[in-house]
């Protein structure tokens, strides 16, 4: 039988764990109408804690309601898909310009301005604009029962800021209004807080957030046995206290380790059951995956001295003393506390009483020990980081 886990970003878990709160706050804002709280939302939390999911669920409880969903992410283009998205085929072709560049959207032949907080778009037959694409999609519904939920996924510092206002703005209007509508929004905090710290969108700091954060023992724990057992497997009691303590309570680790436990047993042709052999087993590629999906990919895309910072934080087994690092970096501590900010603001470590910083991210520590030992077999993790720090501070050598 195929393992009824989903370790793929996005995808909806076969449970849910640890959320049913949120939702249900949510719900009730969609019931209470416009002006709660919860209906202009922020997801926020680390990577693979399970925002994209999320919004997913709560686009999943209004469209249960009848409501309309438009699911979009926040990269470059996101307002004229979005009108797009609610226009249907009644629009064929727009086009707008940005105050720096122009951008022609595949259905052209319309004419637009992005002004400050504004998008207008012409198609020749009306002047439409995001507020009026949303407005007008609502006139088109039973308003006292129906409504409009737009989701914007990894909303932050590369989101294409005149459209964020642009939309941001939008929306003010149509809940000063009190249409029936709700906005929600995902991204890691730091750079949520970026955006929301734009003069432009002061209105959005008074936005409730969702902080997502990792789910207790016991509901993970309940979850592999619903999960195993709804789907033809048996697992006793000490094969599910492992698999729950190896997750640390992370989602994407959920999906992870209840997945390879199952392939493994699936091969060891344990049809009914996973022996806590195959859960050990599982763990083990666990571990080594979530690094491969969500640790290498992270780390990859930072300069090499905050690379090098987090190498050398990994050294130690708990958290680490930052006048340390500087040390182990060779470096004066104003120096090292440029990528010490970078990281804390990109949510990678964060603060861990005065003077020490801590990893946010589950599983870095064993991600970057296995890498250094993985990479320079007779190099530690230590000497690979000034080796990195010196590679970067001569572009010459390599
Ligand atoms: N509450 C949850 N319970 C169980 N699994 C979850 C939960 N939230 C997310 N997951 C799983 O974790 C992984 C990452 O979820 P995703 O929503 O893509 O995270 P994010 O968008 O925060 O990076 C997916 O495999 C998903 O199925
Ligand atoms: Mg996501």
């Amino acid at each position: 039988m195929r393992s009824p886990f989903k370790p793929t970003a996005g995808r909806q878990p076969p449970v849910l764990v640890g959320r049913d709160r949120d939702i249900e706050n949510f719900r009730m804002a969609i019931e209470e109408g416009p002006g709660a709280p919860e209906r202009l939302l922020f997801v926020t939390g680390a990577r693979g804690i399970g925002k994209t999911v999320m919004l997913n669920a709560l686009s999943h409880v209004v469209e249960e309601q009848g409501w309309i969903t438009v699911n979009e992410t926040a990269s470059s283009g996101f307002v004229s898909r979005i009108v797009q998205a609610l226009q249907g085929e009644r629009l064929k072709q727009i086009s707008y310009t940005l105050p720096s560049a122009s951008l022609e959207v595949p259905f052209a032949g319309a004419q637009a301005t992005v002004g400050f907080g504004q998008v207008q778009v012409s198609t020749g037959l009306e002047p439409l604009d995001i507020r009026h694409a949303i407005g007008g999609r609502l006139d088109r519904l039973d308003e006292n029962k129906q409504g409009v939920l737009i989701t914007l996924d990894e909303l932050g510092v590369e989101s294409p800021m005149e459209e964020v206002r642009a939309f941001a703005t939008a929306i003010q209007h149509l809940i000063r209004e009190e249409r029936n509508i709700a906005v929600v929004f995902a991204g890691i905090p730091s750079m949520v807080d970026d955006v929301v710290n734009d003069k432009v969108l002061t209105f959005l700091r008074r936005a409730e957030r969702f902080h997502l954060r990792n789910v207790r023992n016991e509901d993970v724990w309940s979850a592999f046995e619903h999960t195993i057992s709804e789907n033809g497997k048996r697992a006793d009691y000490g094969v599910l206290n492992a698999l729950t303590l190896a997750t640390h309570g992370y989602p994407f680790m959920i999906q992870l380790v209840g997945h390879q436990a199952w392939r493994i047993s699936e091969s060891a042709g344990h049809d009914d059951e996973i022996t806590l052999d195959d859960a050990q087993q599982g763990i083990e590629k666990a571990r080594d995956r979530i690094g491969e999906l969500v640790n290498g990919p992270a780390v990859d895309g930072l300069p090499p001295m905050a690379r090098a910072y987090l190498m050398l934080m990994a050294v130690d087994d708990g958290p680490s003393n930052t006048t340390e690092i500087a040390h182990r970096m060779h470096k004066i501590p104003q120096y090292a506390s440029v990528y010490r900010a970078r990281l804390i603001h990109e949510d990678y470590i964060k603060p861990a009483g005065r003077g020490y910083v801590e990893f946010t991210m589950p599983f870095m520590r064993e991600y970057l020990r296995q890498y250094a030992a993985f990479n320079q077999l007779e190099q530690n993790l230590e000497d690979m980081a000034l080796s990195i720090i010196e590679s970067a501070e001569e572009p010459g050598r390599r």
